[in-house]
């Protein structure tokens, strides 16, 4: 059985907080898609850790974790990362699999990375440079490298092969960088990879399942930075949404049990592209400071507005989401009124759908007006404890998504979140 857990929104929705939280009750934890490009962060003995590639699980010694064939791995960050959780305590030569289907983000596709982005100006999609998008434009270009490919004998050479190619795109960007060493890094990181236990990736869990154990599937980014579903071109290369889970690890539609959609009491987004509901005034700079909403990979300050239900149905929708996880509810806290999005006008004309093209249309938000609490909510333990206006904010919330948040997390600590 597979229970999946994933964003609503932009990213950063606090999936890592909440994925170690449900950890306990998982033998495995699962990434099957994206990549260094997220940043989802853990508080292990009151000390702040963020991790990119390994799953969230990885500090429950009972818990397997999973590196699937959907993720695009970087080999260097995938290393510092090792060595930072070893700090904690964590054992992933133990704990940690990855699947030889994976593909390897190579020095060039960085580099790409950063070129594409410099080429786009204005335009650019606000990418974290960590070579997302020419990774997987090489998987469907068939022409990656993937991690299993590490135990070939030829991997130098065909490594050589796609460098390649890739220095002719960078020429025709006008590249110039040296990026020497990051290629040095990147064999080292390469010699290390070959040490962990690399597995068949499908047949791994797939026995696991047959066995009667249970998986979380970790999701990176959010349902809105979905490369088909999200708000195209700003969007990351991977299928973020449920279906992600079955290509990107192996598995087939009918283990999936639940869909927990995690979002938070508002909204951030980093990066460019639309983002309806955003606030360019004092509210939106007090939410980021309430928030501390800064990039957990890039350290750049997030844009901050509030609750979209009209992107949250959308996603809800597109993802099958069963239960709901609010996240950042304490954040909220002293501010009053709060707003909420129950509509876009489109060129003027209301609608409660996504529009197709969200880029080149003005969307203005219909708002609904909520008393705040002005109360402290990180001190809650159970649902008695939430104080009204925070229990009519979710009932709202409830009946419009047509999904109950049955958690609200009410503080970045690994105890504050309260079940309802
Ligand atoms: P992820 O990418 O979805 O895992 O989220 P990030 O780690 O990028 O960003 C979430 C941020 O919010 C982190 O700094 C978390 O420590 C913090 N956080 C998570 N849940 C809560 C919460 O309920 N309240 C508060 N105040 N902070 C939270
Ligand atoms: P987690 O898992 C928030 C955004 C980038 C950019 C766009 C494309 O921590 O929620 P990419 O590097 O994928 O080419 O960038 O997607 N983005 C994220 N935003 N959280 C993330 O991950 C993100 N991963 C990518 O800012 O706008
Ligand atoms: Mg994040």
């Amino acid at each position: 059985m597979i229970d999946v857990l994933l964003g609503l929104q932009w990213g950063d929705e606090g999936k890592g907080k909440i994925v170690d939280y449900f950890a306990p009750h998982y033998d495995i934890i699962a990434r099957f898609q994206g990549g260094p490009n997220a940043g989802h962060t853990l508080y292990v003995n009151g000390e702040k850790i963020v991790l990119h590639q390994i799953p969230s699980g990885v500090f429950h010694p009972h818990t397997a974790n999973l590196i699937g064939n959907g993720v695009v791995l970087d080999a260097v960050t995938l290393r510092k990362e090792c060595e930072a959780v070893a700090r904690f305590g964590a054992d992933v030569r133990r704990n940690m699999f990855v699947s030889k289907r994976t593909h390897l983000i190579l020095p060039t596709h960085r580099a790409l990375d950063k070129a594409s982005e410099m080429q786009k100006g204005e335009g650019k999609i606000g990418s974290t440079l960590k070579g997302i998008g020419p990774a997987y434009m090489d998987k469907t270009g068939r022409n990656g490298l993937r991690v299993g490919d590490l135990l070939d004998k030829n991997f130098t050479t065909n490594y050589i092969k796609l460098r390649l190619k890739h220095q002719r795109l960078l020429d025709n960007f006008n590249f110039s960088e040296d990026i020497s060493s990051w290629e040095e890094e990147f064999f080292e990181a390469i010699d290390f990879l070959r040490t962990l236990n690399i597995v068949d990736g499908e047949y791994w869990i797939n026995e696991r399942l047959s066995a009667g154990q249970k998986v979380l599937a970790e999701g990176a980014q959010g349902s809105m930075l979905d490369i088909d579903f999200g708000t195209f071109p700003f969007v990351t290369s991977s299928n973020t949404v449920t279906a992600g889970v079955l290509s990107g690890l192996g598995v087939a539609p009918s283990k999936i049990r639940d869909v927990i959609g995690v979002t938070k009491a508002y909204c951030t987004r980093v990066g460019g592209g639309p983002f309806p509901t955003e606030l360019h005034d004092e509210t939106g700079e007090a939410l980021r400071k309430a928030g501390n909403e800064f990039g957990a990979t890039t350290g750049r300050p997030r844009r901050c507005g509030w609750i979209d239900l009209v992107a949250l149905h959308y996603a809800c929708m597109i993802n099958g989401v069963t239960k709901l996880v609010m996240t950042k509810a304490d954040v909220l806290d002293q501010f009053s009124p709060l707003q909420v999005c129950v509509g876009y006008k489109v060129n003027g004309e209301e609608t409660n759908q996504v529009p197709f093209q969200m880029t080149r249309v003005a969307i203005e938000p219909v708002l609904q007006q909520f008393d705040g609490w002005k109360t402290d909510t990180s001190v809650c333990k159970t649902a008695a404890d939430l104080p009204a206006a925070v229990q009519e904010y979710i009932a709202f919330i409830n009946q419009q998504i047509g999904a109950p948040v049955c958690w609200v997390s009410n503080g970045p600590g690994r105890d504050q979140i309260v079940a309802l």
